[in-house]
């Protein structure tokens, strides 16, 4: 009790030095993917992953900085040492796991194909003479890439998936082949566009996770913490509420 403590023991006039700056790491996301990581009217870089990350940081004990990163050069970007990290709706996959290492997952997804509302598609399968829009070196473009064959000239590949979208509404392209949640805002905010959407049982399940250098233990172990963290105290339900609704 309070009491039993010498007179001694009193706090010293000056406060505590404050601990040394947090570390800014710099995080690699490519800023064309709403409502994941995209620019605002001013320019921000903002979305789920972006407040989600930050959530992270904040419980993890580090601070982040985000940077447009062309989805082609982003794994370059990383493994060069040029980012730190990377969050871009980046799908864990066997293949990206020889070349750097990933966080625990943090959101859950699958492909989606998108067709204008008139067209007669109604599976993956009927896709395999069609010209089929995707991102270029995306899941997306990997099963497309798989089903139309390596060497078609039907797989029209795209920098961006917003470009391969609306080449869809231009009617460049038969069907695109992307992430539902990006597939899914692009139809809500186009209505104009028309299109529908098709989902199929060929499409296997996606997790999306955090991009570390491979080796980089360290990070790593800190971001970890932080998921965990704000999945444990509700922060993360708040995250994905903000950006999806409950
Ligand atoms: N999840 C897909 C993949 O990992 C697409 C991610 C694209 N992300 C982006 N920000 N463009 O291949």
């Amino acid at each position: 009790g309070k009491k039993d403590e010498p007179v001694a023991a009193a706090p010293a006039a000056s406060a505590p030095p404050p601990p040394p700056p947090a570390k800014v790491y710099v995080v690699g996301t490519d800023a064309a993917y709403a409502p994941f990581e995209f620019q605002n009217e001013k320019g921000e870089i903002v979305g789920f992953s972006v407040d989600l990350l930050n959530a992270v940081a904040a419980k993890g004990g580090f601070e982040v900085k985000f940077v447009n990163t062309p989805w082609e050069g982003i794994f370059n970007a990383l493994g060069q040492g040029d980012r730190d990290l990377l969050i871009s709706s980046i799908t864990i996959t066997d293949e990206r796991k020889q070349t750097m290492d990933f966080s625990d997952p943090y959101f859950d997804a699958y492909q989606l194909i998108a067709v204008k509302e008139s067209s007669k598609i109604a599976k993956f399968d009927d896709l395999k003479k069609l010209k089929v829009g995707v991102q270029t070196g995306t899941t997306g473009d990997e099963v497309v890439t798989k089903l139309l064959g390596k060497n078609s000239t039907n797989v029209k590949r795209f920098e961006s998936t917003p470009l391969a979208l609306k080449e869809l509404e231009a009617g460049g392209v038969d069907a695109v082949v992307a992430d539902n949640g990006v597939v899914v805002n692009f139809v809500t905010n186009n209505p104009g566009a028309k299109f529908k959407t098709i989902t199929d049982k060929a499409f296997l399940p996606e997790q999306y996770g955090v991009a570390v250098k491979k080796g980089n233990a360290e990070m790593l172990a800190k971001i970890n913490k932080g998921l965990a963290a704000i999945k444990a105290d509700g922060t993360y339900d708040k995250v994905f509420a903000k950006t999806f609704g409950a």
